[in-house]
């Protein structure tokens, strides 16, 4: 599939020839090439691809924490020339607050604007009912007043991910957000955030090593290589909207699945040499 393919007219993030060199001269390394992506609104894209592929890079750029040496980011129909309240960022490593409780950390936004006198009493009240309906939907009704320190990593990343979409960020821009979470925790934040996702209508940026999780929570997996960065693959999922475990057995995920491997492993360059591996075992044996 052609991987600039353009999916509506007005894209909530457009790229277009995005580029990104770290360094200079023979120390220089091309992170980003001509990166060019539409992604619609309400819309989940995953990005996988090999190690050092640029998929960090490429979120950070739209997220406004780092900037592209070429090419043009579109972010809610404006250049990208900083961080902003449009777009909320949700990293692997537990990144709360940890001398406040997990309601301080959600409501940490709120708390921002309201000393700087910028809302009312009516919408610091508003705010509130968000911040509970959150801890409510994040199953963190108990642990309200927990530090971060007593809970587990996975419910940290659920106070993260409650706390970035506390002000209600029309993007949600996510690095491996799940990335240090067991299989059978994952497999539970992975419902948690589509249901999120269905409620809440944000479009998700996902970036994730795991296939199987690109391929279960996104509409399209944009696949990505390295040596330079760049786009390789655009895949439409072919399941329903509404997703459930069970679909991983099915055969189309098991073949897409192997598809976008397939895709990683030739583009990264990583195939197994099993003749070396074997001579390295027979001389090993000598
Ligand atoms: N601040 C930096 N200075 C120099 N080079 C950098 C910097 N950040 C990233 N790079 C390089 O840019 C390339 C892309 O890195 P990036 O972190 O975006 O990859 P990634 O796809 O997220 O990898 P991973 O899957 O390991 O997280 C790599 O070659 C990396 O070494
Ligand atoms: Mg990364």
């Amino acid at each position: 599939m052609d991987a600039s393919e353009v999916v509506n007219a007005q894209p909530k993030v457009r790229l277009r020839g995005v580029e990104k060199i770290f360094g200079e001269g023979d120390g220089a390394t091309v992170a980003l090439e001509k990166v060019d992506l539409d992604i619609a609104p309400a819309s989940f894209t995953t990005l996988v691809g090999a190690s050092g592929c640029g998929k960090s890079t490429l979120l950070r750029i739209i997220g406004g924490l780092d900037y592209q040496t070429g090419g043009e980011v579109i972010a809610n129909g404006h250049p990208v020339t900083g961080p902003g309240a449009d777009r909320a960022m949700v990293f692997q490593q537990y990144s709360l607050f940890p001398w406040l409780t997990v309601m301080q950390n959600i409501r940490f936004s709120r708390l921002l604007k309201a000393n700087r006198g910028e809302w009312t009493s009516a919408e610091v009240e508003a705010a509130s009912g968000r911040a509970e309906a959150l801890l409510n939907l994040m199953g963190l009704a108990r642990n309200a007043n927990a530090y971060p320190n007593q809970l587990s990593g996975g419910m940290q990343q659920r106070v993260a991910i409650a706390r970035a979409l506390m002000p209600r960020p029309p993007i949600l821009l996510m690095d491996e957000p799940f990335g240090a979470l067991d299989a059978q925790t994952r497999e539970v934040m992975h419902d948690l955030i589509l249901h999120v996702f269905n409620l809440e209508k944000s479009t998700i940026i996902f970036v994730t090593h795991d296939v199987e999780e690109a391929i279960y929570l996104g509409q399209r997996v944009v696949v990505m290589a390295p040596r330079p960065g760049r786009i390789d693959s655009v895949h439409t999922v072919p399941l329903p909207e509404k997703r459930t475990q069970d679909m991983k057995l099915a055969p189309e995920f098991i073949r897409m699945k192997r598809d976008i491997v397939e895709r990683i492993r030739e583009t990264s360059g990583m195939k197994t040499d099993y003749d070396l591996l074997e001579k390295l075992s027979r001389q090993a044996s000598l």
